[in-house]
């Protein structure tokens, strides 16, 4: 069978109103880029003739401008799952235009798979390569494309021929069945593959193909500072303090790595920490950094959904894919984020806070409980089920009229169960086997900000009421409430509450 070339306004044709949609890819790379163009510029005509269009769409992970922006922007977006970060997605979603739940992304598959968001209309998937029997390499982002391939009842193809003929061998595609029925998910380390480079698509259900020519668009980080450098040399520190101490296995464990700018700054920590030995990686998103580590021969292997690398690095990486296919296998996200994998393998995880509390727990996702930022992504699948559980973030944001340690978190994506380390630029926190009060002495003094310190010990004598875990509930959340009035947490004043 071959298939019909279609035009992107073509495609956008099969888009309706209340549509369920699946995209592939994970990050910006597997996600569609052109058909969401030409269907944002349906909305916009469809909405100035007064008419309603919206699409439900659920991806991988978060996409690019090409896709979650044009779309957000045209308000061409009903429901989205499972994570985003767009700024003009963030705004529709927290002025209530888009629906957004945000999900751990090792279950969205499965909970599509289960029914939970009904049919899958259509699909958009990228590739790089298409036979006339549907078999396809996908892009360098996996995301959810197997199920989404599985459960789309119509799916149009973007052929990628920036990508073409490169990709074949990097993709480790796999299916779980569901319950009753579902094994062992078999990887016993992160190179092991057990799936398929390829993704059997089923051709009936392909109704053309629109050409793309586009290189990802991943946003660039930001240049490293001093704060973000510090806390990467904490995270290698007290990396280096765990091998020294013999809790960490000689031959060291596989590393995951969150999203943004701090996770960046990490893993170039990384890169000088020497007494770390060669690693291997077991992650949801591959950043420069790791590339960069891969060819000093730091990191031996990276297992993945995405390769999430700026547009100069990716041309790097396709121009020695040969080197990079012996270094990285890209899966699907139900994979690179399995709970049983990750306990199996011993994974550290590393991922980053948008505030931590004293005791321990923390917001990754919500600025002052309310405003979602991005969502929470991978980094529960991870921080649940490390081996060890890190968590960074600088101490104060700002210039100091934030505090990211406070009394308690105003939203909470991670419990104090979960949380193993806290780093800022200040310090480590090692919260493993204190209770509460003793995790709160530690992180305020390692932790929070020189300027923050007195104000935060002065909220534990305010709170001696008792209680394992000491709040005074009409305070505990003054930090935030300061915040909202005068636009500078140092002003809170406990005095009011004694
Ligand atoms: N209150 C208000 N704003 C805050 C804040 C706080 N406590 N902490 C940070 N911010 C702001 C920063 O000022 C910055 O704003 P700007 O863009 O206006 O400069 C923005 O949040 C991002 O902060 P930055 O320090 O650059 O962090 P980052 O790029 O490393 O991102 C998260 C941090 C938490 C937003 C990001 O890691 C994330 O979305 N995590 C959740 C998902 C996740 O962990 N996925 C990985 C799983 S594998």
């Amino acid at each position: 069978m071959s298939f019909p070339i279609l035009t992107p306004e073509e495609a956008a044709d099969l888009f309706y109103d209340g549509a369920n949609c699946g995209f592939s890819g994970f990050t910006a790379p597997g996600s569609p880029k052109v058909v969401t163009q030409a269907i944002a510029k349906k909305a916009e005509r469809l909405h100035e003739e007064g008419k309603p269009f919206k699409i439900n769409i659920i991806t991988g992970a978060s996409t690019s401008d090409l896709c979650d922006g044009v779309l957000a922007r045209a308000n061409a977006i009903g429901k989205r799952t499972p994570y985003q970060n767009h700024p003009d997605l963030r705004k529709r979603i927290n002025s209530h235009d888009a629906h957004y739940f945000d999900l751990h992304l090792s279950e969205a598959a499965q909970k599509l798979r289960y029914g939970f968001f009904g049919d899958l209309d259509l699909a958009i998937i990228e590739v790089s390569d298409i036979q006339p029997d549907g078999t396809a390499v996908v892009g360098t982002g996996v995301g959810n494309v197997a199920t989404i391939a599985k459960m789309a009842k119509r799916i149009v193809i973007e052929l990628n021929e920036k990508l073409r003929h490169a990709l074949y061998g990097l993709h480790d595609i796999y299916l779980p069945l569901d319950p009753p029925n579902r094994g062992e998910i078999p990887i016993f380390k992160a190179s092991d593959r057990i799936g398929s480079p390829v993704l059997k698509i089923d051709p009936s259900k392909i109704v053309g193909i629109v050409k793309s020519d586009n290189y990802e668009g991943v946003k660039p980080f930001t240049p490293l500072d001093d704060t973000t450098k510090q806390i990467g040399a904490n995270v290698c520190t007290f990396l280096i303090n765990e091998l020294r101490a013999g809790r960490l296995p000689k031959s060291f464990l596989p590393l995951q790595s969150g999203v943004g700018n701090v996770a960046n700054a990490v893993l170039y920590g990384l890169a000088d920490a020497k007494e770390i030995p060669p690693f291997e990686m077991y992650t949801e998103v591959i950043q420069d950094a790791v590339i960069e580590l891969m060819k000093q021969g730091r990191c031996k292997f990276g297992s993945t959904c995405s390769l999430t690398v700026s547009n100069e690095v990716e041309d790097e990486v396709i121009s020695n894919i040969d080197f990079f296919k012996q270094h990285l296998v890209l899966r699907p996200s139900e994979i690179s984020n399995s709970p049983e994998v990750i306990r199996r393998l011993g994974v550290i995880a590393m991922n980053t806070a948008l505030e931590a509390d004293i005791f321990g727990n923390i917001n990754s996702t919500h600025v002052t409980g309310t405003r979602m930022m991005n969502g929470i992504g991978g980094s529960g699948d991870f921080t649940r089920n490390a081996y060890v559980s890190i968590f960074s973030c600088p101490s104060i944001t700002k210039e100091g009229k934030i505090s990211n340690i406070v009394p308690m978190v105003s939203h909470v994506d991670h419990t104090e169960h979960s949380v193993d380390v806290i780093v800022t630029d200040q310090g480590i926190a090692d919260l493993r086997g204190l209770d509460p009060v003793e995790r709160a002495h530690v992180i305020i003094e390692n932790c929070a900000h020189p300027i923050y310190r007195p104000i935060l010990r002065d909220y534990l004598k305010l709170s001696t009421r008792g209680g394992q875990t000491p709040h005074t509930l009409e305070a505990s959340l003054a930090f935030h409430t300061e915040f909202l009035k005068s636009g500078d947490m140092r002003n809170v004043d406990w005095a009011r509450f004694a």
